[in-house]
Order: structure tokens, then C-alpha cells, then sequence
């Protein structure tokens, strides 16, 4: 590994790119992405407590990774950051296996496409549209509540983060009333780092604490969905539990297993992204009220607005690979095994693909952000998730005269998953 001192990553900046901490101070984080994308793009960092890893901070370096899933496995380690204490601790309580989770994230080929192409279909635009009656419903009942506080209230608390989740449950057909349940259980996967997140009755100081955490999160959400699928081989229904708990391989019905991690990936992935998106896109709106009036003025830019938002959330802050074998990457000769963090938030702020990429512009076009990630584990929810914003800002914005900041915006500490967990703002009504 004589070739690694080159491309040696300076310890303060690894760990800002690596820590969770990191993540809720947008100051410190950006600038560390910057001076990596300049300087060392392919970055080698190794940071007491980690295994080392590849920081890949460039748009063009991301995107050629993701599009070669051959050499670039998802699952043979872990495909999310964690410490060598935390992930030998899971090996340990998991049978020796990293994997935890029938997770689509948490594939390769061909097992991955085998089940990504259950619900590929039922998540293209085609059928999505279908969904949108529904969907406006359930945005003018958030807008409604929004419109209930006299001029002041929590964007994300009290109107952004509830609204994905009454979406991804209406489609699993969960009922209402379970719903804050779920919403529990989906932040304590990824905001274990968290302590505003954390279960009440494990206090996740150490990395055992934070996996055990999610080991009893896993569990209580299994138990919950597996009633759910019996119920849905009793009697079909047309929604997407059901698609996807009556499925069946060469005559046999889809295990409990793989049943179980499709509705945890679609689950948690389906609304923090979501939520912290929309938040995010209404920062920007704040910090750059000339955008505001844009909208206000033009609603057909609430399309570019949602994009926007997305590029500037980038609510996934990385996910891993591991190379399947030797070959060599931008001259450097790699081993098998060696571990690249894919770090979005940077690619989505790479000044050779975005111009002014830390202006909010919901008129950039063309912007092809890396938000959604790239190649066959782009995100499976993409036209979901972007139809919801529209159809959400489409209801608010005519009844938003003006918006200001009432206080400091505060980011969930975690370097996977997550953002905007408080945006206090004033406004006025039309
Ligand atoms: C703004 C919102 C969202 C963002 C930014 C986002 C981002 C991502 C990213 C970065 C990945 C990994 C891509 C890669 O490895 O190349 C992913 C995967 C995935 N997302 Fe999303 N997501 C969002 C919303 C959703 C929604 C609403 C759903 C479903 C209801 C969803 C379901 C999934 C699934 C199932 C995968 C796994 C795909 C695979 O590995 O094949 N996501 N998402």
C-alpha cells in the first residue's frame, strides 16, 4: 500500500467528513467537502475507530463508480459508515453477518434485481400518477393544519415531517393510528447518533448501545408487518404491501425475510428524505427570498423548486462500496475489498457541474443532481418523492404571503441520513 501516503486524507478534515456531528454544522462540513473535491478527490482517510476508507467527493468520480456494479459492490461489508467497535459488535449479535436488513441497499446482483423488480413497475411514473388524488388529499389536510397556527410554528415539526409518512403509509395501507409509531421507529434507524433521537429506554452512549437500538427497532417493526402480510395473502388488496407480500419465486411465496426488509427500505426511505427536503426547500426560499417571489409569481417553477430543494438537501449523506477485485482507479492500484464513502451532499455542490452551487436557484437548469445516487440502486422512490413536494408546495404556496426565519434551523447529527430537524419560521398568510 506504498501508493496510499500521496492520497492521505489530513485527520480534521476525515474526521468532519466521517463524524455525525459534522453534519448539523453546514459551515464546517461544506468547506471540508470543497477542500477535498480541490485537492483530494480520491481521498484516503484513516481515522481512529474506522477502518480506512476512499472519500469520493467528485460528481464525474461518484457517478463512474455507481455505474460499475461489478467492481463496486454494494454488501460485501457494510454499504453505511459505521465504526469497526459498532460493526464488529453487530457481526457478533448477527451470526457473524454485517447484514442486518433485507435491505434493497444492502444487495448485489443478482439478488438485487430479482427484488427491485417486484416493485420497479409500481414505482414509475406511469402508475405514481395514478396515486395523485390520494396524495392532494393528504396535502391539504397538512397545508390545513399549517394554516391553523397564527403566524408562527416549526416548518419541519409542525408541517413538513409527518406528511411522507401519511403517504408511504396509506400505500402499505397501515392505519392512521399507528402511524406516530412508525415515525418513531424510522428515526431511531437513522438518527442513532442522535441523543434527541434515541429510544427512551436504551441511551446509545456506546456503539453496542446504538446497535442494540437498532436491533429493537427492527424488531418491534417486524412484528408489526408481519400481521400486516398475513393479512394481505388473506385478502389482496391493490396496494403496495400486498404487491409485494403475494409475490412469488418459482412457485414459492416470498420469504418473511426479504418481505420484511422490502417494507423497512421502502419505509424508512420513504419520508426523512422527504420531509427534510421539503424544509430544506423552504430554507432556501428564506435565505434567498428573491426565489421566493419567483415562485410566488411563476407556480409552473415549483417543478424546478422541488428539484432544487433535493439538490440542496441532499438528505443521503453517503452510502458505501467495496471493490469485488484488484483493478486500478485513476492510477491508483486498488485491492480487493477497499471501501469508497460515495458523499453525495459534495457531489451536489461540485463547481465544475453547478454553477454558484451554494445559491439556491429554482430555475437551474439543467440539474441533474446526485441526490437520488446514480446507476441500477438509484433511488427506487425518486418519482414518488418528487411528485409529493410538488403536489405539497403546490397547496401551500398560495397561502404563503411572506416567510422569515423565527430562529436558528437545527440538523439532525447523523453523517446517513437525515437533515433539517427544527426550521422556525414566521410568516404571513394571503
Ligand atoms: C427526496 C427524497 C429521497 C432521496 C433524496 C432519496 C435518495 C436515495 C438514495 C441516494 C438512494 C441510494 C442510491 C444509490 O445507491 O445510488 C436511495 C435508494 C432507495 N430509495 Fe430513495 N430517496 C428519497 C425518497 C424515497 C422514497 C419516497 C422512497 C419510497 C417510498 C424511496 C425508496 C428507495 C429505495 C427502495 C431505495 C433502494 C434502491 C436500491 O438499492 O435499488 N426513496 N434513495
Amino acid at each position: 500500500m506504498h501508493d496510499r501516503a500521496a492520497y492521505r486524507v489530513p485527520n480534521d478534515i476525515a474526521q468532519i467528513v466521517m463524524s455525525p456531528h459534522s453534519y448539523t454544522r453546514e459551515d464546517i462540513l461544506y468547506p471540508a467537502f470543497k477542500w477535498l473535491r480541490e485537492n483530494r478527490p480520491l481521498g484516503y482517510a484513516e481515522v481512529e475507530g474506522y477502518d480506512p476508507i476512499w472519500l469520493v467527493t467528485r460528481y464525474a468520480d461518484i457517478m463512474e463508480i455507481e455505474r460499475n456494479p461489478a467492481l463496486f459492490h454494494n454488501a460485501d461489508l457494510n454499504p453505511v459508515l459505521n465504526t469497526r467497535a459498532a460493526d464488529a459488535f453487530t457481526r457478533q449479535i448477527n451470526n457473524g453477518s454485517i447484514i442486518t436488513v433485507a435491505a434493497l441497499t444492502h444487495m448485489d446482483a443478482p439478488d438485487h434485481t430479482r427484488i427491485r423488480n417486484i416493485a420497479a413497475n409500481w414505482f414509475l411514473p406511469a402508475n405514481i400518477r395514478k396515486l395523485e388524488a390520494q396524495i392532494r388529499v393528504l396535502a391539504r389536510e397538512a397545508v390545513e393544519h399549517f394554516l391553523s397556527f397564527d403566524g408562527e410554528c416549526d416548518f419541519l415539526k409542525d408541517f413538513a415531517l409527518k406528511y411522507p409518512l401519511h403517504v408511504v403509509m396509506t400505500l402499505f395501507g397501515v392505519p392512521r393510528e399507528d402511524e406516530p409509531r412508525m415515525l418513531k421507529l424510522t428515526q431511531e434507524f437513522f438518527g442513532s447518533h442522535d441523543p434527541e433521537e434515541q429510544r427512551a429506554d436504551v441511551v446509545a452512549q456506546t456503539p453496542e448501545a446504538s446497535a442494540a437500538m437498532f436491533f429493537a427497532a427492527l424488531q418491534d417493526f417486524y412484528a408489526y408487518f408481519s400481521a400486516l402480510t398475513l393479512d394481505a395473502r388473506r385478502a389482496p388488496k391493490d396496494n403496495l404491501l400486498s404487491l409485494i407480500a403475494n409475490t412469488r419465486f418459482e412457485g414459492e411465496l416470498i420469504s418473511d425475510w426479504e418481505a420484511n426488509g422490502y417494507y423497512v427500505t421502502i419505509a424508512t426511505a420513504g419520508h426523512d428524505t422527504t420531509s427534510s427536503s421539503t424544509a430544506s426547500g423552504m430554507l432556501g426560499l428564506i435565505r434567498h427570498p428573491e426565489e421566493f417571489a419567483k415562485v410566488k409569481a411563476d407556480p409552473s417553477l415549483i417543478g424546478g423548486l422541488v428539484d432544487e430543494a433535493i439538490r440542496y438537501a441532499s438528505p443521503v449523506k453517503h452510502f458505501m462500496r467495496n471493490t469485488t477485485a484488484a483493478a486500478e482507479f485513476h492510477g491508483i492500484a486498488l485491492a480487493p475489498m477497499e471501501r469508497f464513502m460515495l458523499c453525495y451532499p459534495s457531489a451536489n455542490r461540485d463547481e465544475t457541474v453547478f454553477e454558484a452551487p451554494d445559491d439556491f436557484r429554482v430555475g437551474r437548469k439543467p440539474n441533474r443532481h446526485l441526490a437520488f445516487g446514480y446507476g441500477p440502486h438509484m433511488c427506487l422512490g425518486q418519482h414518488l418523492a418528487k411528485l409529493e413536494m410538488k403536489i405539497l408546495f403546490e397547496e401551500l404556496m398560495p397561502h404563503l404571503a411572506s416567510v422569515e426565519l423565527a430562529g436558528e434551523p437545527r440538523y439532525v447529527e447523523t453523517n446517513f441520513v437525515g437533515g433539517l430537524k427544527s426550521l422556525p419560521i414566521r410568516f404571513k398568510k394571503v
